[in-house]
């Protein structure tokens, strides 16, 4: 089912009306990332996704979003659909998302899966790195922004050996509007830094990272792990940052281990 909940486009699929998932995507991508896992989790829970204001089918709004405004979104959307504890899920922007809504709102969820993110806020190279992005998108568009970003995103067996798989993904990343995205650059240069919360965090947490991921890699997620008490680690061999999409199978076969445990 599609609906609108403020404004913003959210779908969902499944029956469960106790037992619910919400899925934050990455960015520069929509909530079209999570269908392998949705497929298969709607049989026992409600799965829900959206779209990431600015990106998808949601507005751009006046493109001055915040982590803050992005967490406002998510909290509109359980309310929305009347969710009772839902597990949330978030992919890089959307664990940055994830995180900064467990530091506000940990009583209103059960579970916590962080798919290859991290709770550290931008330094000061990275900031330049979002302020060179914007630069492009001014000078040369959009589209070539994205054509310079989500190969970053992917490793280099999926973009070989999966190339349809992958254009399907940069093509759609591209239909995203200039001021969607550089709204999203600037939510996520302006981000706080979560860290301090991890060790705070009593949910179920299960962290999952690419081993090739060259934007968030094991390095960076383990350690995010080991400050959260009731953690859990998976590396997935062979995927990069968008492990969702270059190994769905054995990603979606990680959360359903860990709710059959935990939930
Ligand atoms: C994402 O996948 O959401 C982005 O890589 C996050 C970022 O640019 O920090």
């Amino acid at each position: 089912m599609e609906t609108k909940i403020k404004d913003i486009s959210v779908f969902t699929t499944g029956e469960n009306e106790t037992r619910s998932i919400v899925f934050v995507h990455g960015f520069p991508f929509d909530h079209r990332m999570w269908d392998s896992q949705v497929a298969v989790l709607s049989k026992e829970y409600k799965c829900v996704t959206y779209d990431i204001r600015g990106l998808g089918q949601s507005p751009e709004s006046d493109g001055q979003y915040t982590m803050e405004s992005f967490v406002d979104d998510l909290e509109n959307v359980m309310n929305g659909l009347g969710l009772v504890k839902p597990v949330l899920c978030g992919l890089s922007m959307g664990g940055y998302i994830s995180l900064r809504a467990v530091e506000r709102m940990e009583d209103k969820l059960s579970a916590l899966i962080l798919c290859d993110t991290k709770s550290t806020a931008d330094d000061d190279q990275g900031k330049l790195k979002r302020a060179a992005g914007i630069k492009t998108i001014n000078k040369d568009g959009s589209e070539k922004f994205v054509e310079q970003f989500v190969p970053n995103c992917f490793s280099e067996s999926f973009m070989k050996e999966n190339n349809a798989g992958y254009l399907k993904v940069l093509n759609r990343s591209k239909q995203n509007g200039a001021v969607g995205i550089k709204g999203c650059l600037l939510a996520m240069a302006g981000r706080t830094d979560t860290t301090a919360y991890l060790s705070k965090i009593s949910i179920p947490t299960l962290i999952i990272c690419g081993k090739e991921d060259k934007l968030t890699p094991p390095e960076v997620m383990k350690p995010m792990a080991d400050q959260i008490k009731n953690s859990k680690f998976v590396v997935i061999e062979n995927a990069g940052h968008m492990a969702p999409i270059e190994k769905a199978e054995v990603v979606t076969s990680s959360i359903q281990e860990f709710l059959q445990e935990k939930i």
